[in-house]
């Protein structure tokens, strides 16, 4: 096969949504249809619910576990879809953040009866940044749910996107009847089933009084009304906007009865994008170019100290990647050889000899890759798009055995390249500040300096609201903000400015006085993420 057809039949995709609103579920029901797996329950390591706090070595265990479900690759109808997990805890919200940076598009779980809910708002933010596509699937129809139009109009409003329903539900909860392909003019009548794949029933036209035999009378009847609603509210479904993540197309159904699964799966093969062009710092670099290039996007270190060895996921961007092949790795300006590169398969990991733009490669490293680095055929350019995004949580280190202040520095690198959280230290004091998304990272930070470095710390919390990135057009404004905030300005791991805000409305101040400073709530600048919340 051609570079360009190895391309065109791959869809490289993530499943988001706040936890509980059944992303493990249509995952499973995904790879059901994909033949990955054989029988429901075989998603469940990827899974890690919300315990207890000092649980948490339970749930790193998990995670650890969860490194073969990371990445799920699987045929169906000839496309090659590569699926990449996302945590489902919230604490973990940072990998899900990066791999994001990593798919060509999204399918976004929101459960009926809950609605739009804060992790959705905060994953659709991020999505935002590159106009990935998004689809829609709104998850549960069997329960008693929340009028579709209701949460079309919150989808529209929190998440800042226009949506277009492609199936409309007829009732619901315990009156659930199916759902009508609006897209398809096909009626899939609901059956509470695990396994059944169901296939819809051809209605040209629902006026017909073949449907009240169908639905009932008044379903039917409804189910008319609704339809001349949507289309005369919403515009026809664009492919084109869609692509340009300005659309989002929605679908209704119930992952855990396998029921509006197949439509789902159906349309996204024909309508997600394959691999596109991506930006780097010197260039934009198409996929069909002839040389390899990729990104790393997540790094998994071994738990276990006495194998200090960690994967490192590569997202292939272009070209042919080859096992054995000797790659150019840009920011430590060498070549490495890479022998040692795994596929992700739904249970498995197994050895590749080659991998094409879309795919993922997990690599064995022990130290030389960290996140955000690119590997090229020798060119020297460096992929943008997988910034740092502001944490929550804030904390000083505080350093409990002098004797090992050698032990903790090397440990707290380390950790910050594997992505476990951000380290700021600030210009005055040269203070070091760990920020977060949950609280659980502190106790993993604590225990692996401790075990793996030898490193005693505490920690004192902090009271910061947002790390903000700094940029001006006028460097010398930018000099006497830095001057005049001496005190809570800091450096992330790579020595970009950040102004450390106590608080939102402290932030809001600081903003007005100072007009001609842009403050940036992520790593990387892009007009759309500028600083809101
Ligand atoms: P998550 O990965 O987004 O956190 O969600 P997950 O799939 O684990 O689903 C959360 C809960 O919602 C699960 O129940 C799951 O069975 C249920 N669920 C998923 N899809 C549907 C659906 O279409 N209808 C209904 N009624 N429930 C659904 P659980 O009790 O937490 O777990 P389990 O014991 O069933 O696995």
């Amino acid at each position: 096969m051609t570079l360009e057809q190895e391309i065109s039949k791959r869809r490289t995709f993530g499943i988001i949504s706040h936890p509980d609103a059944g992303k493990t579920t249509l995952t499973e029901k995904l790879l059901l249809f994909g033949g990955a797996i054989q029988k429901a329950g075989a998603v469940k390591s990827s899974k890690i619910k919300d315990h207890a706090r000092s649980d948490w070595m339970e749930i790193e265990k998990q995670r650890g576990i969860s490194v073969a479900t990371s990445v799920m690759g699987f045929n169906y109808q000839d496309i090659k879809i590569n699926l990449l997990d996302t945590p489902g805890h919230q604490d973990f919200a940072e990998d899900t953040y990066r791999t994001l940076t990593a798919v060509d598009s999204v399918i976004m779980v929101i459960d009926c009866v809950k609605g739009v809910e804060t992790q959705t708002e905060k994953l659709m933010d991020v999505c935002r940044m590159r106009n990935t596509p998004v689809i829609c699937f709104i998850n549960k129809l069997d329960r008693e749910g929340r009028d579709p139009f209701e949460l079309l109009d919150e989808i529209e409003d929190k998440l800042d996107i226009k949506v277009r329903p492609l199936s409309w539900p007829i009732s619901m909860g315990k009156t659930f009847k199916g759902v009508y392909s609006l897209y398809e003019k096909s009626l899939h009548l609901f059956t509470a089933s695990k396994t059944v794949i169901e296939e819809g029933i051809q209605v040209s036209d629902i006026s017909n009084l073949e449907l009240d035999t169908l639905i009932g009378e008044n379903n039917a009847k409804q189910l008319r009304a609704d339809v001349e609603l949507i289309e005369g509210v919403y515009p026809d479904f664009s492919i084109q906007e869609y692509l340009e993540g300005k659309v989002a197309p929605v679908f209704f159904g119930s992952a855990v009865n396998n029921f509006g699964v197949k439509e789902l799966l159906d349309t996204f093969i024909r309508i997600a994008p394959p691999p596109r062009h991506r930006a780097t710092s010197a260039r934009i670099v198409e996929p069909d170019e002839k040389k390899f290039s990729g990104f790393i996007f997540k790094i998994h270190a071994n738990m276990d100290p006495k194998h200090r060895n960690r994967i490192a996921f590569l997202r292939v961007c272009s070209g042919r990647f080859e096992r054995g092949n000797n790659y150019y790795h840009v920011r430590q300006e060498k070549s490495f050889r890479f022998s040692n590169a795994t596929a992700f398969l739904a249970q498995d990991r197994e050895t590749i000899d080659e991998a094409w733009p879309g795919d993922i490669v997990g690599i064995y490293d022990t130290g030389n890759l960290k996140i955000g680095d690119t590997l090229t055929e020798g060119e020297k350019l460096h992929y943008t798009g997988i910034p740092s995004f502001s944490p929550e949580i804030f904390k000083e280190v505080i350093n409990k055995d002098a004797m090992k202040s050698k032990q903790l520095e090397k440990g707290l690198l380390q950790l910050m390249e594997e992505g476990v959280a951000q380290l700021f230290t600030y210009d005055v004091g040269k203070r070091k500040v760990i920020g977060t998304v949950g609280p659980l990272q502190f106790e993993v930070i604590q225990f692996r300096l401790l075990h793996e470095y030898g490193a005693t710390v505490e920690f004192v919390p902090q009271p910061i609201y947002k790390a903000c990135w700094l940029s001006s057009d006028s460097d010398v404004k930018l000099q006497e903000f830095v001057s005049s905030k001496l005190r809570h300005i800091a450096r992330d791991k790579e020595g970009k400015l950040v102004f450390m805000a106590e608080s939102k409305a402290w932030l809001q101040m600081v903003q007005d006085n100072f007009p001609d400073i842009k403050f940036h709530f992520t790593s990387e600048f892009n007009p759309a993420v500028e600083v809101k919340d």
